[in-house]
């Protein structure tokens, strides 16, 4: 029986972890982040009642679960301090089980407007970034100029460390990007106001997972984002800034190989993208708009339409092999009801081998195997007997082309829309 479950987005994101998480937090004492920040966008619908969640682990709606936010997440302590507020505001009390790694990277205001620096002076190769400092923020860390949490709730070092980081980035803003420069004075107080705030959350994540860990105790490791926008193995540049495959769990969370018992992979039953970059898959026609219809694809960060596409099985299976899934969890399965035929990408075209970054992923182009249609709506279904024929051959032939099982369907926004095969926690 695993005790420890990582869940991961294996295409482009918004694949409906969220919501998983969401349902399988009920099994789990701690629900833990390791990468990515408030770029993420997480969606639960629990009694027809929508809440969305950036950096705070999708957890938070269950009573029992401790929520995590391990030393690999990007903070950006405004952002977390208004999610709080949020949630509170809704009768949700969130301090008391709320854990924060005081070695997270801090997003600063500057961050920020770094990231809108940098978009503008690509141009038209933009990455088409959330806009929430995530790039520059790891950026910092990596050049170990970056502020830490607990830099910000120590005024001594606070004030020891901001004047290098303000006058850098403002260098760069007005000089290389001829942008405005930042009120280094304002940044500090907010720094220092919010560092108050949040301190009495901090907490040494790492052990607690240990401790967690050694007794026995079920914990679930929430990715943000999705593989193909991993900083290593994704459609580079065009890419977010952390490692959003498994490998990150390690790193942002501080646990080892062995603590993972189980990996669920979720997989949206076609494909999405927000932002720029290569899509092979991708749709500009009458199934593309029927998907991102009945899809509702609107990111649920900056509310920008999703690009849409048939699912993509070449990158899909490439994907569970790094990431070393145990089975996936295909969602909007309901989305493709409408369709008279489905596609699934089996091959590509035009390349050598696995594309390596945006160059050769936009060379590659898609060969489809078609595959009837169902009849019926799974919209809502639960019962895996009630699946139609035709969507069960479906879900065999991707088994068969990735070379890995499916455990679950997600058949519906709700937190109780699901088809669970083989549960993640047994
Ligand atoms: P995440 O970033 O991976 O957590 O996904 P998002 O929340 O950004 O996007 C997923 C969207 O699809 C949200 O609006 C969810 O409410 C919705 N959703 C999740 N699973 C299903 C499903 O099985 N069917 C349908 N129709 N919608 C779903
Ligand atoms: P969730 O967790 C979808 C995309 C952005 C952009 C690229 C880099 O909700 O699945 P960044 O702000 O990270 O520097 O932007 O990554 N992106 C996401 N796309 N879902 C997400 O998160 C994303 N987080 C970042 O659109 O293309
Ligand atoms: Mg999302």
């Amino acid at each position: 029986m695993a005790q420890s479950v990582v869940i991961l987005g294996t295409q482009w994101g918004d694949e409906g972890k969220g919501k998983i998480v969401d349902l399988l937090a009920h099994e789990a004492d701690a629900v833990v982040r390791f990468q990515g920040g408030h770029n993420a966008g997480h969606t639960l619908v629990v009694g027809g009642r929508k809440t969305v969640l950036h950096v705070i682990p999708s957890g938070v709606l269950t009573d029992r679960a401790r929520c995590l936010i391990g030393n690999g997440v990007v903070v950006a302590p405004h952002a977390l301090i208004e999610e709080i507020r949020g949630l509170e505001a809704n009768g949700i009390e969130v301090r008391p089980r709320l854990g924060i790694s005081p070695a997270c990277p801090a997003i600063l205001g500057c961050h920020e407007a770094l990231d809108r620096a940098k978009e503008r002076s690509r141009g038209k190769k933009a990455i088409g970034t959330t806009g929430r400092g995530i790039g520059p923020a790891y950026e910092d860390k990596a050049s170990r100029l970056g502020l830490r949490l607990a830099d910000l709730a120590d005024p001594a070092r606070l004030a020891d460390k901001l004047d290098a980081v303000i006058d850098y980035h403002n260098f760069l803003l007005t000089r290389y990007y001829d942008a405005d420069p930042v009120d280094g004075q304002q940044i500090a107080d907010d720094a220092a106001r919010q560092g108050e705030e949040l301190k009495p959350m901090f907490a040494d994540v790492t052990g607690e997972l240990h401790d967690l860990r050694r007794a026995g105790r079920a914990i679930l490791f929430e990715g943000a984002q999705g593989s193909l926008l991993d900083i290593d193995h994704g459609t580079y540049p065009f890419v977010t800034s952390s490692n959003t495959t498994v490998g990150g769990v390690m790193t942002g969370a501080g646990v080892g190989p062995g603590d993972i018992d189980y990996v669920l992979g979720i997989t949206k039953a076609y494909a999405t993208r927000v932002g720029s970059g290569p899509f092979p898959t991708e749709l500009d026609d009458a199934d593309g708009r029927m998907m991102a219809e009945r899809g509702v694809e609107f990111g649920a960060t900056t509310g920008r339409p999703r690009r849409c596409g048939w699912l993509d099985a070449v990158a899909l299976k490439r994907m569970v092999r790094i990431n070393g899934i145990t089975g996936l969890c295909i969602t909007k399965l309901d989305v493709l009801d409408a369709f008279d035929r489905v596609r699934i990408c089996v091959d590509y075209e035009g390349v050598d081998g696995f594309p390596v970054g945006a160059e050769e992923w936009s060379r590659a182009r898609p060969v489809y195997e078609d595959m009837p249609g169902w009849d019926g709506d799974t919209q809502g279904l639960t019962d895996a007997d009630k699946l139609p024929a035709a969507a069960c051959a479906y879900l065999d032939r991707l088994e068969e082309l990735i070379e890995a099982p499916v455990h679950m369907l997600s058949t519906g926004p709700e937190r109780d829309a699901n088809v669970i095969l083989r549960h993640p926690f047994g």
